[in-house]
């Protein structure tokens, strides 16, 4: 039986990791859930899942949560530090499905305590990788990936020889608007967008998907998790989304993972880890896929993944301005007030404005963040 605390439970990772738990009772139990500001959500999950704690992230929401757990005997908590002590407190798997660089303090916490920590939530490792990766080594923490190209490329290592590999490929489906033109790109509305031709993600996975600035996202991660140079991990488009990576060998063989493009299974993957448990989904049939494809992508219509890479490049506190200005253009992005264009638009103007700090500390990490999403906010006001 392992226990398990969701950072994130309300969300498109946090319900389907919740799925997986109901769906082995004997082998899973909740420890404490988490989340920002959907409460009557919460308070149900909760009470279903038995939890000890409930956390939403929003302290002006505390009272609300206390009336809904009202009687449950079950702990309702809000804030920072509440998210920080349930991600230290004594837990089998942490899963950090939270979204965006807010779930950074919570992980950087669970590294300390020297959890096993299931990662969905790729922005703090994208913001922070280098000091989320020291503590993960100095605490003895253990990071299990949960996002399906990284979890694909952690199963084609195992039993490798880390020496012996070349490359990693990282699949893309190229998202919702793969195949439009850069004018009719100009006009696509959050709607259209939202619109995954493979994946069911939330919000702001979505439109990062449309950009093409999640492949950019992790290539950033897999360069922190699995120690590979930036040169070596490359991005290929392949529309099916059954082929999830692939790690090439010096010896010119490529291991792949396959899978239907659901995250049940890197979820399941990851909680069950090292064990495979049993799926209970209709397989993968390939016969009826008949093929897959792949081809290049075009970084010229979509420049996130290269602005990405740039910032990686760059290093020091790049990267967290990079995802801070992102997370900024796309909520604007999803709330009607730019364009799609205007979203890798954003991101480079405030990378070309951006002073590099080389060996940031969390403090300068979190000041360079705040510092982004101030200017770029400025700059959507005055659109
Ligand atoms: N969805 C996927 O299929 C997928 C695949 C691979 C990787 N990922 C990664 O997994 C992470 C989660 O993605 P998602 O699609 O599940 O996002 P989502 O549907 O938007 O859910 C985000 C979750 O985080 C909670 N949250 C947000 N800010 C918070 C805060 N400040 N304090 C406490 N809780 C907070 C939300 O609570 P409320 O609901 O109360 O707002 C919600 O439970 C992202 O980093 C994403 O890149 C997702």
């Amino acid at each position: 039986m392992k226990s398990v605390t969701l950072l994130g439970s309300t969300g498109s990772i946090g319900r389907q990791a919740l799925d997986v738990i109901q769906a082995f009772p004997e082998r899973f139990r909740v420890t404490a859930l988490a989340a920002d500001r959907q409460v009557e959500l919460l308070a149900r999950q909760a009470r279903a899942f038995q939890a000890e704690t409930a956390v939403i992230g929003r302290e002006a929401l505390l009272p609300e949560l206390r009336a809904a757990l009202a009687g449950s005997g079950i702990r309702a908590l809000a804030g920072m530090g509440a998210l920080e002590e349930i991600a230290a407190a004594p837990c089998d798997v942490v899963l950090a499905a939270m979204v965006g660089a807010a779930g950074l303090r919570p992980l950087l916490a669970a590294a300390r305590a020297g959890r096993t920590i299931a990662l969905a939530n790729k922005e703090p490792l994208v913001a922070a990788g280098a000091i989320v990766m020291e503590t993960v080594r100095a605490y003895h923490a253990t990071m299990i990936p949960v996002d399906s190209e990284p979890s694909a490329i952690f199963q084609c290592l195992q039993g490798q020889d880390r020496g012996g590999v070349a490359k990693l490929l990282i699949t893309a489906s190229g998202g919702a608007l793969r195949d439009l033109t850069p004018a009719q790109l100009a006009a696509v509305t959050p709607e259209a967008a939202l619109q995954h031709p493979t994946w069911t993600m939330g919000p702001k996975i979505t439109i990062d998907s449309a950009t093409l600035m999640n492949k950019g996202l992790e290539v950033i991660e897999a360069h922190w998790l699995f120690g590979v140079p930036l040169a070596q991990i490359d991005v290929l488009i392949h529309p099916q989304s059954i082929v999830h990576s692939l790690v090439e060998f010096r010896d010119g063989s490529l291991l792949a993972q396959l899978g239907l493009p659901s995250m049940r299974t890197p979820i399941q993957y990851a909680l069950g880890y090292p064990e495979r448990l049993p799926h209970n989904w209709a397989p993968l049939d390939l016969a009826t896929i008949g093929s897959l494809t792949f081809a290049a992508p075009d970084f010229a219509r979509f420049p996130c993944p290269a602005l990405a890479r740039a910032a990686a490049l760059a290093g020091g506190d790049t990267p967290a301005v990079l995802n801070a200005a992102n997370e900024e253009a796309v909520a604007a992005f999803l709330a009607h007030r730019i364009g799609f264009l205007d979203i890798p638009a954003l991101v480079e103007r405030a990378l070309t404005a951006h002073r590099l700090t080389p060996e940031p500390s969390l403090e300068a990490i979190l000041a360079a963040d705040a510092a982004t999403r101030e200017m770029v906010g400025h700059w959507i006001g005055e659109r």
